[in-house]
């Protein structure tokens, strides 16, 4: 079994590139063995509902590396809510939405922050923890919302549109959160957008969310033309078929959805607001429409509600995986930096945000 002991052994590894996770936990020497399944026997207890039992014995020697790695290390993990359950409920320390992320991220204890999520999650983690080791397990998971702008579009925003406020979506790149006045999650952006103190404020990138923003703010909202390609695929049409097939079924959706399609919901609310929601209200049926993971992670905490799963899975979400964080916490890699210049500003527009928040 590998101990904190064997850390010197871990140096070795680390001195190796390319290792992957198999080789690594060859090293470490973890095996699934009736020992290793006895030792995670009530882990595994309380993720059976969602984890099938053929899949378990490739997950737990990763999950046991990973965990013993996490104490050398004086490591922890933030996860989104839209990581697999067996990364959101067996390695992760701090669960959550972006806004919770972020504010997690601020008080994070530890040396180094592995972020299970997507790029600009990571970013933000840096931004807000600018002393300490900040690791993506894989560099590829994006956000087609993060991808919808640059920098430069938001200094010609500027430019046409002087004076008005930019409220800029926490699903971007930091050189665009540097030129903007303040970040919004979906939890909180009415809240920010009606705080600016102007007639009109951009709300960029996500067009959806700006106008889903606009029907509850007290102002004009100016959108942009981004999109997220997980809750723009979902219809209207789609989800009167779901009620009419099922009148007692409750629906509740991500305000990255098409206002049409908030229309035919129960509630709607960020991830971890619609967590909230299904914990509370205990509905018989109830369909998430946002990403999959979703309805698989909270399944194990709520037994009794049955969950209808429109699978729309984020690619870039599904890049993390268990071999991976494993690789990124032996080989440090790959550690995010942002440019100083950049991160003073875009720190400033997240601060912001989470003061304004609070
Ligand atoms: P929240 O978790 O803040 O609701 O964001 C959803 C999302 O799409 C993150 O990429
Ligand atoms: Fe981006 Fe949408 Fe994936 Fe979230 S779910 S990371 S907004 S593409």
């Amino acid at each position: 079994m590998f101990t904190a002991s064997d850390s010197l052994k871990t140096n070795a590894i680390a001195a190796l590139p390319g290792q992957s996770g198999a080789r690594i936990l060859e090293e470490m020497d973890i095996a699934y063995s009736d020992g290793l399944a006895l030792d995670m026997a009530p882990l595994y207890e309380r993720v059976k509902s969602v984890i099938p039992s053929v899949e378990w014995p490739f997950f737990a020697p990763y999950i046991k590396a990973i965990n013993e790695l996490k104490k050398e290390k004086n490591a922890v993990i933030l996860a989104h809510n839209y990581q697999t359950p067996e990364i959101f409920h067996c390695v992760a320390d701090v669960v959550g939405d972006s806004l919770q992320l972020a504010i997690e991220a601020v008080n994070a204890e530890g040396d180094m922050i592995v972020q299970c999520g997507v790029h600009f999650m990571a970013e933000t983690s840096k931004l807000l923890n600018p002393q300490k080791t900040v690791l993506m397990p894989d560099m590829g998971a994006g956000c087609s919302l993060a991808e919808s702008i640059t920098a430069n579009d938001v200094r010609a925003l500027r430019e046409a549109y002087p004076g008005v406020p930019i409220v800029t979506y926490v699903n971007t790149s930091a050189a665009v959160k540097a030129e903007s006045d303040v970040c919004c999650t979906s939890s909180n952006a009415v809240k920010i957008v009606n705080s600016m103190g102007a007639d009109r404020v951009l709300c960029i990138p996500d067009e959806y969310l700006a106008q889903n923003i606009a029907r509850e703010a007290d102002v004009e909202v100016i959108a942009w033309k981004g999109r997220c390609e997980v809750h723009e695929l979902f219809t209207a049409e789609e989800l009167q078929q779901y009620r009419q097939d099922d009148p007692g079924l409750k629906i509740i959706a991500h305000p990255e959805c098409k206002p049409d399609v908030l229309d035919e919901a129960d509630f709607s609310g960020s991830t971890s607001a619609m967590i909230k929601w299904v914990s509370d209200n205990q509905p018989d049926r109830v369909m998430m429409v946002t990403e999959c993971s979703m309805s698989d992670n909270i399944a194990v905490e709520n037994p009794q509600v049955n969950f209808v799963r429109p699978c729309n899975l984020c690619p870039h979400m599904k890049q993390i995986t268990l071999p991976k964080i494993l690789e990124s916490m032996v080989l440090n890699r790959t550690e995010i930096t942002v440019d100083e210049d950049v991160a003073d500003k875009a720190r400033a527009a997240v601060e912001r945000m989470i003061a304004l928040s609070q």
